[in-house]
């Protein structure tokens, strides 16, 4: 049976998203069907659809869907029909240490993704959503909130009491916000806009700093601990914040280097990374056990996403656009 998909044409680019179809069929041994429901926009995602890392074959975009369990394959128990579940960034790394480099298992990028609306494939390629959650919320996990997840609570596992900073507003940065007080964390935010600061504070975040007025903003964040450091820093900026981040840290912090906001490169300051003997350490998204981990706290702890807004799946160009605007908080969505 055809059913409706985004497709891509090759190279990518806004002029070459195409409302198409593709034929979903009957599971076999070891995958699902899901009818998909909703997905989240990130800035992977933007970078393949716009053009920028366009794909070199025609593909459906959109690494983070969620939806519900139609069918299952002989031998699946993991799953039955009527489960609601939510892609997982990386279907073939399922535990353990980083088995993949870049993209070309990735949903959305190397394969194909979910701005469709049917989709069979591996069960390995979803788990369970949060239970009560929408599918537009299950959507926001596959890829902003797991990384947050694995910088903070599974790669270098924090502690109550310990101070993590945090870069602006986006999917990450809320995500982290959220996981960070859920273990006891003490969160010192920064943002380009003190509206955005005041709806950080009323998240829990204790210590707001506007990164476009304050542009020492890491000094700051460090004078704010007391001279110690921060514990963590969950680095979205890239080569024109690294350097402030560092400054930020305490001696042996950890630097998630998560994010290329301000480019692909640039010079950042080795000896401060050498004298403070800081642990950098690059990261994609999460495997699948540790989403699974994420699921399990989320819904112990009840925590909700925050959704800025939702755009039907057709109008995905539109709300790549409102991405690129930054005017958001939080996690952009489509709903099909
Ligand atoms: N390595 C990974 O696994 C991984 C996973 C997900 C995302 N990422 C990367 O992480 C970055 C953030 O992703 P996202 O999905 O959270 O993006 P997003 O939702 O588009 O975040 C955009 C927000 O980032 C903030 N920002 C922009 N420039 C900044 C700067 N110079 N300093 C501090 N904050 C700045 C702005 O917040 P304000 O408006 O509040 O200033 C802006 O609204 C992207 O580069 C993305 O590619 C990496």
């Amino acid at each position: 049976m055809q059913n409706k998909a985004i497709i891509l044409q090759t190279g990518g680019g806004y002029d070459k998203v195409t409302i198409g179809s593709r034929e979903a069929k009957a599971p076999v041994e070891g995958e699902i069907t899901v009818r998909l429901h909703a997905n989240s926009l990130n800035y992977h995602d933007f970078a393949v659809v716009s053009g920028m890392w366009g794909p070199i074959e025609p593909r459906i975009p959109m690494a983070d869907g969620a939806g519900i369990v139609t069918a299952v394959g002989d031998g699946v128990t993991e799953f039955s029909v009527g489960d609601h579940v939510v892609s997982t960034f990386f279907p073939t790394w399922l535990a353990g240490e980083p088995l993949v480099e870049g993209f070309a298992t990735t949903p959305g990028d190397g394969v194909d993704g979910y701005a469709r609306e049917v989709v069979t494939t591996s069960i390995n390629a979803f788990t369970l959503a949060p239970k009560g959650w929408s599918h537009v919320e299950s959507s926001t996990l596959t890829t902003a909130a797991l990384t947050s997840w694995r910088a903070l609570m599974s790669d270098d596992a924090l502690k109550p009491g310990d101070t993590v900073l945090i870069q602006g507003t986006g999917g990450v940065s809320i995500f982290a916000l959220q996981f960070a007080k859920m273990a006891g964390a003490t969160v010192i935010a920064t943002s380009s806009s003190d509206e955005k600061l005041e709806r950080l504070r009323s998240l829990g975040a204790d210590h707001l700093i506007n990164y476009k007025k304050t542009t020492n903003w890491g000094e700051v964040a460090r004078e704010i601990t007391g001279g110690r450091g921060v514990d963590h820093v969950v680095e979205v900026g890239g080569p024109a914040t690294l350097d402030q981040s560092m400054l930020a840290a305490r001696v042996g912090a950890h630097i998630s280097v998560i994010g290329i906001l301000t480019g692909l490169g640039g010079e950042v300051s080795i000896v401060t990374a050498l004298i403070k003997q800081l642990r950098l350490q690059g990261l994609i998204v999460g495997n699948r056990s540790q989403q699974k981990d994420m699921v399990k706290a989320i819904n112990a702890n009840g925590m909700r996403p925050i959704v800025d807004k939702v755009f039907p799946l057709e109008n995905i160009v539109e709300a790549f656009q409102y991405q690129e605007t930054n005017k958001h908080f939080g996690k952009i969505c489509l709903e099909m």
